[in-house]
């Protein structure tokens, strides 16, 4: 293997979504290769940027039956290496992360621990931060486990709140300073470890 087959999964706009392929053209994703995109809506910006970055799309609707049966049957046609979760707003079960065998990470736009968990995701997050009159946030990226956002930490990066602040002016900063520069490095660090595992067990047959 020489780089690990990634499926990206989507839910918005799919700015996470173009960091990542962003970071592919500038040569800053060598150990990956974004194989899939997988939107759980139709009609969304993310679709439009993997048409645009030449990454294959499935659209497979999140409120229809059977639609971890679904991701985990277009994750083994594309031979799906591991999965990145960039904006992506369900909750995958404990029996969807126990299917698949490879990693799975997540960007969350806060520093875990803090404003994470049920019910925390886009702005709430930033407006949860914004009441509770924190001086700093930031981005985290983490595998993901059944726990929502409970998995081991990979990498995270603060970002300050500045007076007048609104959830959309931080939100946007987070992404900018964060969450951006976070994901790439993040999928690059996981996918250098699933090429290497795969060496080393190659090796040993
Ligand atoms: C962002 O707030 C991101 O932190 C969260 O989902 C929101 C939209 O992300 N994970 P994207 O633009 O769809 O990547």
């Amino acid at each position: 293997m020489l780089t690990a087959r990634i499926a990206v999964l989507v839910s918005g706009g799919g700015t996470n979504l173009q960091a990542l392929m962003d970071a592919r053209d500038r040569g800053e994703l060598p150990h990956g290769s974004l194989a899939l995109v997988i939107a759980d809506k139709p009609g969304i910006r993310a679709i439009e940027r993997a048409r645009e970055g030449d990454v294959a799309c499935a659209v497979i609707p999140r409120k229809e039956p059977g639609f971890e049966e679904k991701v985990l049957a277009a994750l083994r046609n594309y031979k799906i290496d591991m999965v990145v979760l960039a904006g992506f707003l369900g909750i995958l079960s404990r029996e969807f992360i126990q299917a698949f065998p490879g990693p799975i990470i997540n960007i969350h736009p806060s520093l875990i621990p803090a404003f994470c968990g049920k019910g925390f995701y886009g702005l709430k997050v930033h407006q949860a931060a914004l009441d509770y009159g924190v001086k700093v946030t930031g981005a985290t990226v983490h595998y993901v486990n059944e726990v929502p956002d409970g998995g081991k930490i990979i990498l995270q990066r603060a970002v300050d709140i500045l007076p007048g602040d609104t959830a959309e002016v931080l939100q946007r900063r987070v992404m900018e300073q964060a969450e951006w520069k976070l994901l790439p490095a993040a999928a690059e660090l996981v996918a250098a470890d699933v090429v290497a595992a795969e060496a080393a067990s190659a090796a040993k047959e």
